[in-house]
């Protein structure tokens, strides 16, 4: 075993201090969009080489994946970092703020690849760890259905690059800079659409008993949606199903052919997600059925919800405590946010971390948004110290 202070710790970073503030200060002028990651995809696959890295680009698009092994240790182990910015015009007003009118890292993506670049350095020149590193530039977490996550898994990220667990962070305004949020189990929500057609039959408003009157059938499924959250979900889980969307008609006397309904259906454990699917889908055909309308429903899948696994959870929060003091370290609310980390837990264990962005921190995706530069280091620490604890010989 090895001693404690033979693992990083927070001092050794404050050297690299500067370089990962010009790091992540030039990927913050410099943003990308979710598929466009070329230019900052190329600065991180060129660092990575630099340092001695086996690396891989291209993966799934834009994705980079940079491998390292040292001494007989068997275990492998993947740190992911998100590249991409957002279509925002940024509004900070800071000297690095972004040079493309439009393009704005409102996310905090420039400091989670920043941080992780941070400690591949690290541990290519310390080399304490005994093992395979596998570090995972991820392209286009914020595209939505087809994203990032998902084209590097279907591009054989887990045949090509085995690992037996994988962490990744979000930082999160409203905690302190420098602060850690952790939670085993669900985390971040699972966020579907569902976009229904009814059709009936369009007639003259004085004759209904000719027509089939699809807005009473839309109207009718409205309120027997609001039923599946209060009467078939166990009253200690949660969900949400909002009607975001009903349009039919354009005129007082005539009966339209259609009603169209957006829904929004959001969960925080895979077997509610199940259920609300089937229960939304069983009560929409069941009423349409039932006045002789038909129905067509689009359910369409976002993001999985993000459940961290118990061990490595725990494991994650101790290391945390060993770098930062267990009073930095507290447990995470649900977030009804969605996070496209969750492909890979469906797939291996690991967890998602929350790094504070400070309490006066602009909330994501706003156009005065920041990440905070004070959080770099201890990003980078964490990611170094997890690893050599992980591929501890
Ligand atoms: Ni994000």
């Amino acid at each position: 075993m090895t001693q404690d202070n033979d693992f990083a710790r927070l001092s050794d970073f404050e050297p690299m201090k500067a370089e990962l503030t010009g790091i992540r200060q030039h990927l913050h002028a410099n943003p990308e969009l979710s598929f466009e990651e070329t230019e900052t995809a190329r600065f991180v696959a060129e660092k990575l080489e630099s340092w001695g890295y086996e690396v891989t680009r291209n993966v799934g698009g834009h994705g980079v994946v940079a491998r390292l092994t040292t001494g007989a240790g068997k275990k492998s182990i993947a740190i992911r970092a998100d590249m991409d910015a957002l279509p925002i015009l940024e509004q900070t007003g800071r000297p690095y703020a972004s040079k493309v009118p439009g393009k704005m890292h409102a996310c905090g993506h420039d400091g989670h690849t920043t941080m992780l670049l941070g400690a591949a350095e690290y541990l290519a020149r310390t080399r304490r760890f005994s093992g395979t590193v596998n570090l995972i530039f991820q392209p286009a977490e914020e595209a939505g259905a087809v994203s990032g996550a998902q084209a590097m898994i279907k591009d054989g990220l887990f045949e090509r690059f085995p690992f037996d667990a994988i962490f990744g962070l979000h930082n999160h305004p409203g905690a302190p800079e420098g602060s850690w949020l952790m939670r085993s189990g669900p985390m971040m929500a699972a966020a579907d659409t569902v976009e229904i057609t009814i059709t009936g039959k369009g007639g003259h408003a004085s004759r209904p008993h000719l027509a089939i009157d699809p807005v009473v059938i839309a109207c009718n499924l409205v309120v027997s949606l609001q039923t599946i959250v209060s009467r078939s979900i166990d009253p200690t889980q949660t969900a949400v199903i909002t009607v975001g969307s009903i349009h039919a008609g354009e005129a007082s006397n005539v009966i339209p052919e259609y009603a169209k309904m957006a829904l929004s259906v959001r969960s925080f454990d895979p077997k509610i997600r199940e259920l609300l699917e089937k229960r939304i889908r069983k009560l929409t055909e069941s009423i349409a059925e039932g006045y002789d309308a038909s129905v067509e429903i689009d359910y369409i899948h976002g993001y999985p919800v993000v459940v961290n696994s118990q061990k490595e959870t725990e494991f994650a929060r101790a290391v945390a405590e060993e770098l930062v003091g267990p009073e930095k370290v507290g447990l995470c609310n649900l977030i009804p946010g969605s996070e496209d980390f969750s492909y890979f837990l469906e797939r291996k264990p690991g967890s998602f971390l929350r790094l504070g962005n400070g309490l006066n921190s602009a909330m994501l995706h706003n156009d005065k948004y920041d990440f905070a530069d004070e959080s770099l280091t201890v990003g980078a620490a964490m990611w170094a110290r997890l690893t050599e604890r992980y591929l501890d010989a």
